[in-house]
């Protein structure tokens, strides 16, 4: 079998035990084949030249880890601008946070040409290539600009938004041509391989020549939606782990009268924790029988910080928290417990099983595993509500969630009201449909048929 590379922006080590599913997943191809794991080592040097990076390369069992460092100004310019302050908004749907400063893109290019550059010399000629995120989008293009022929997908993890927003980013165009240069672009969602499909038609003068290939700019690509899933075996087991367990007794002991409602998110704009808090308040003023009962706890991890909308976001979330314990709260009750760290992976899972309601309302996601992850966690006998946001990815799959539109305060308070009363027997059936589907389609199963179709793409470039 031929030895798969995988590059991404952040890569995690699949021997260290904080490692989520996805890194687990890929972990498990990569000792297969003997692979190699490629993308940028975390560290910043501030006074380094741009386009420039010291190469690591270490050996982990059969996995080899190959990172580079990168310079404050490519740091700058490539992750924090034109990733997280053009890319991420956009595709967020969020053209008004999107900072189109004419700087950025140089250092986006630059950094890819690096990637490209230092990844080049490590390939072998029958390697399969896989590219994570938006990134990373224009890497195929300039691995293939240096010679590499070898077959290379993509996946991204982001939405793709609609064309009419995605052409909103100044070069739009180069992106999506640059999309070309891939033998197959996986999509999260069947409305993001649409989105993709109107751009092709509208914005490229493009043919959707069906079957999944699409023509444009003198060259075709194939591109599908592979819903990523969790390990959901390894998150049971990790319910039944010894801390899972604490975490689960400690809230049961502590909520023992009380009802539990959970976030847990990192802190981004995307995730619509403020509009969430809203909801929660509204079910207070509309239900008092919910007050000195129910409680949100809400963990909201620190992420990209040094962008500028994601300082809004904590100051506009803390002060909409303070509000409401203030207005609400009683001495021995605080509607809303706001955490603003890193909760243990190993604990999560007792936290979402001791949660009625989990709260997965974001304003657009590409998937959302915490939904995924809130589901596997549940006592079968006695399971707890998903409340999921219609524009989360995962709302394609999860059907017997209670959808609603986070927009809509009112809306989303009476759900949440709904869940809080859904009798047992309803929410067994729920959760039983729920899981044979996270079962169904897990990230085994999305790394599998992404690679065996990968594998089989003929080149039809
Ligand atoms: C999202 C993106 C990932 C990214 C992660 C954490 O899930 O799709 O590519 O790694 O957020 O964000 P960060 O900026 O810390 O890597």
């Amino acid at each position: 079998m031929s030895r798969l590379v995988v590059i991404s922006n952040r890569i995690a080590d699949p021997r260290k035990p904080a490692a989520g599913g996805l890194a687990v997943a890929l972990g498990e191809s990569l000792q297969q084949t003997g692979g190699l794991w490629f993308g940028w080592s975390g560290n910043i040097v501030e006074e380094a030249p741009t386009g420039e990076g010291e190469l690591r390369v270490q050996q982990a069992g059969k996995t080899t880890l190959a990172t580079i460092d990168l310079g404050r100004e490519d740091h700058d310019s490539y992750y924090l601008g034109y990733s997280n302050d053009v890319l991420w908004p956009v595709f967020h749907d969020r053209l008004d946070l999107a900072n189109f400063d004419a700087g950025f893109i140089s250092g986006y290019r630059r950094v890819n040409q690096l990637f490209a550059r230092k990844l080049l010399p490590l390939l072998k000629p029958d390697d399969i290539i896989w590219v994570h995120d938006y990134h990373l989008i224009p890497l195929a293009a300039e691995l293939r600009g240096m010679g590499c022929r070898q077959r290379i997908g993509f996946f991204l993890h982001i939405p793709l938004p609609p064309h009419i927003i995605m052409a909103a980013i100044p070069q739009h165009e180069w992106l999506m041509r640059s999309l070309f240069a891939y033998d197959l672009i996986g999509f999260q969602t069947h409305q993001d391989v649409q989105h993709f499909e109107q751009y092709v038609r509208n914005e490229a003068n493009g043919e959707v020549k069906g079957q999944g290939l699409y023509r444009a700019y003198g060259q075709t690509v194939r591109c599908r939606a592979f819903p990523i899933g969790i390990d959901v075996d390894e998150f049971a087991a990790l319910t039944h782990a010894k801390e899972s367990r604490e975490m689960f007794e400690t809230m049961r002991r502590e909520y023992s009268s009380r009802r539990l409602l959970l976030g847990i998110d990192r802190l981004d704009y995307s995730k619509g924790i403020p509009n969430r808090v809203r909801s929660f308040r509204e079910l207070l003023a509309n239900y008092p029988e919910n007050r000195r009962s129910a409680t949100l706890i809400q963990i909201a991890s620190p992420t990209r910080e040094t962008v500028d909308a994601y300082a809004d976001i904590r100051r506009e979330l803390e002060s909409l928290c303070g509000a409401i314990n203030g207005d609400y709260g009683e001495l021995d009750w605080m509607p809303v417990r706001y955490i603003h760290r890193m909760v243990a992976r190993k604990r999560v899972p007792g936290l979402c099983r001791a949660a009625a309601v989990g709260l997965v309302t974001p304003l657009r996601d590409g998937m959302n595993l915490v939904a995924k992850e809130y589901i596997a966690a549940q006592d079968p006998a006695d399971p707890g509500v998903l409340v999921l946001s219609r524009f989360a990815g995962a709302a394609e799959q999860l059907k017997e969630a209670l959808l609603v539109n986070p927009y809509d305060t009112h809306g989303t308070a009476e759900t949440v009201q709904q869940a809080l009363q859904m009798p047992l027997e309803e929410r067994r059936e729920r959760h039983q449909m729920l899981l044979s589907r996270i079962r169904a389609e897990d990230v085994h199963w999305w790394r599998r048929t992404f690679l065996d179709a990968l594998r089989a793409a003929e080149s039809v470039r």
